[in-house]
């Protein structure tokens, strides 16, 4: 699939924007704070819904506009149209060819996988942003695993209120039984799909690691559930009875708990990820470098990832991580990316590329929220 054409009007420091792209290399060239970054997350959140940095939608908006547009014609078997509408006054607005939609029927029509300098944070970071990057990563995939989250959600939201009252004496604690069942049931299946989605991803990030590194460093990706007190290094996929079964222990061990404290203690909400490289765990024992490259092999592999997913490639978007990658980093990454893949990149300097890919991709450069041919 590729981004044929992107249109932007109010949207962070683009008044109005209308830009054709090419299926295969695409290289944006501009000075700090020119809106290099900014077009990326126009083309995220295209994707998802919503962008990866911004905490409001609003914040999208242009300063002392009203609204932000975008919009995208996307080509996968056939033209699509995407539309974003966010304003300051009313509530979002997905479009799926000029129609209202739902996010979940919206994420998943253009996918994208985003290299940024800050996913050193995916090792380093916390849990949450880790959760993050499987919603992400497997929502663009299945709708269905989109609605899952949603509904989940929804239920914790609910039995959190019913356990604080309950806390407090205001109500009794018989009607928490029912939101048990649906929190092990729509819980259960979240864990099933990540279960799965890491295993896989797991598989390819291994074999791109591998390559790499010249075969030097083994890299797995375990998914470790809520309920797991150690880690095995041994990758399964868990089985959805399995995943019921501990899930609903759990929550008996801490029923007692969550009433004191008023909240939910257990639940795929606290779920993590851990990164292992030759069998310890890169967040505390790896280097700067073997972290960074963990942390490449685990995007591509999430490329392959919805490319097995979906039958097409993503849109991938590389944000100013040229220049950090050595150079056998940066052809290794090239080759893949060549010929197969719409890709977007940004950078300061156009010297981080050889002439031939220069030659090969078109190249624009972006001054003050404009784009013009370099
Ligand atoms: N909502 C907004 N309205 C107007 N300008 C914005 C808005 N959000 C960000 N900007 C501007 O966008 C620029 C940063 O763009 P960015 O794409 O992050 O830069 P870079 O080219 O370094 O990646 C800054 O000049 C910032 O002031
Ligand atoms: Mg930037």
């Amino acid at each position: 699939m590729w981004i044929k054409r992107l249109f932007l009007r109010g949207f962070r420091n683009y008044e109005q924007l209308s830009l054709d792209l090419k299926s295969g290399f695409n290289i944006f060239v501009g000075d700090n704070a020119q809106g290099k970054t900014n077009l990326l997350e126009a083309m995220y959140v295209l994707s998802v819904g919503r962008s990866f940095r911004a905490q409001r939608d609003q914040e999208l908006i242009m300063a002392g506009k009203g609204a932000a547009q975008l919009a995208a014609i996307v080509h996968r078997d056939a033209d699509i149209r995407l539309d974003v509408r966010i304003a300051e006054d009313s509530p979002k607005k997905l479009l799926l060819n000029s129609k209202n939609t739902t996010s979940r029927y919206f994420s998943g029509k253009l996918n994208v996988v985003l290299f940024t300098p800050d996913d050193l944070q995916l090792v380093k970071g916390s849990p949450a942003g880790r959760r993050r990057f499987l919603d992400e990563e497997i929502s663009q995939v299945s709708a269905v695993y989109s609605g899952l989250v949603s509904q989940y959600q929804t239920i914790l939201h609910q039995r959190n209120r019913i356990l604080k009252d309950a806390a407090a004496g205001k109500r009794d604690r018989s009607l928490l039984e029912v939101f048990d069942q649906q929190l092990v049931s729509v819980g259960s299946r979240i864990m099933a799909k990540r279960s799965d989605a890491v295993h896989k991803l797991s598989l390819l990030s291994r074999l791109m690691h591998r390559k790499i590194t010249d075969g030097e460093e083994e890299f797995i990706l375990e998914y470790v559930p809520f309920f797991s007190k150690q880690c095995s290094t041994k990758p399964t996929v868990l089985s959805l009875e399995s995943l019921q079964e501990s899930f609903s222990h759990a929550l008996e061990d801490n029923r007692e708990l969550e009433l004191k404290r008023g909240y939910s203690l257990v639940g795929p909400q606290r779920d993590d990820l851990i990164f292992f490289i030759d069998g310890l765990d890169a967040r505390t024992y790896g280097s700067q470098g073997q972290q960074r490259t963990a942390v490449l092999s685990c995007r591509m592999a999430e490329m392959q990832f919805m490319r097995s997913e979906t039958g097409s490639y993503p849109v991938v978007l590389l944000d100013d991580v040229m220049s950090e990658l050595d150079y056998k980093r940066r052809q290794f990454l090239m080759n893949i990316l060549s010929d197969n893949v719409q890709t977007v990149i940004t950078t300061t300097n156009l010297r981080s590329f050889d002439a031939s890919m220069r030659s090969s991709s078109q190249v624009l450069r972006i001054y003050r929220g404009t784009v013009q041919a370099e």
